[in-house]
């Protein structure tokens, strides 16, 4: 099984409530979401593999460490998961970045699939999925579901708020995949909101409402 990484950093807390409060407009979302998914992205690459590199210092060589292993992909899930992309790539500048394009069926609550571009060298890449609504886990789970047919074998979720309903669905679906989120909220209301959530995030970030 996979685990679930809660990140409780105060910085991350304290944001996290902001981008909750209903009087946040969008630019204070949009800035917030991006500091949040910068600050998670620290925790996110934590394990990341290093390896010792010869460095001169203006006094001296000496052996020092840089980062090694898998490149690294993010895979955004549109649309609100690219409000999430330039604070990962705050961190990891070289990362290339695919999308996916996905809306949940106001209906069925079911992912409809409408766009994909990925890396050429995806396969090759760790992959870190970025939504900030883990609600039913189904857009999660087809997304990574999606990746892994296109060859892909390391994949993490990072998003923002996750419902116990969709960290189920994605465990099950996809055991061997990581999940880091900044909170786990109660449930998921008769619509398929997160409760207490923080309503539409697509629209909150893009002002559509
Ligand atoms: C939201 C959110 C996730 C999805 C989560 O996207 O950004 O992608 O819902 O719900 P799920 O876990 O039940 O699948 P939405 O479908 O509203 O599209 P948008 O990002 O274009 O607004
Ligand atoms: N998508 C959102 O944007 N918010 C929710 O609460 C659930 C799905």
């Amino acid at each position: 099984m996979s685990t679930v990484h809660v990140i409780t950093h105060p910085l991350v807390q304290h944001k996290l409530t902001m981008i909750r409060d209903k009087d946040t407009g969008p630019k204070d979302f949009r800035d917030l979401v991006e500091e949040v998914s910068a600050l998670m992205a620290y925790e996110v690459t934590r394990d990341m593999p290093l390896e010792e590199v010869e460095v001169e210092t203006p006094i001296c060589k000496m052996t020092g460490q840089a980062i090694a292993g898998k490149k690294v992909g993010v895979v955004p899930i549109l649309r609100a998961g690219l409000g999430m992309v330039n604070g990962v790539l705050r961190l990891i500048p070289t990362a290339k970045v695919g999308h996916i394009g996905l809306y949940r069926d106001p209906e069925t609550l079911l992912p409809v699939e409408y766009y994909c571009k990925l890396p050429v060298d995806v396969e090759e890449r760790q992959i870190i999925v970025l939504d900030p609504m883990l609600a039913t886990g189904g857009s999660a789970a087809a997304a990574i579901t999606y990746l892994k047919k296109r060859g892909v074998n390391s994949i993490k979720l990072m998003c923002l708020l996750a419902a116990p309903e969709g960290i189920e669905l994605v465990q099950r679906e996809h055991p061997d995949v990581d999940i880091f989120t900044a909170a786990i909220d109660e449930k998921l209301n008769s619509h398929g909101y997160i409760i207490p959530g923080l309503g539409d995030a697509g629209d909150r970030l893009f002002g559509t409402k």
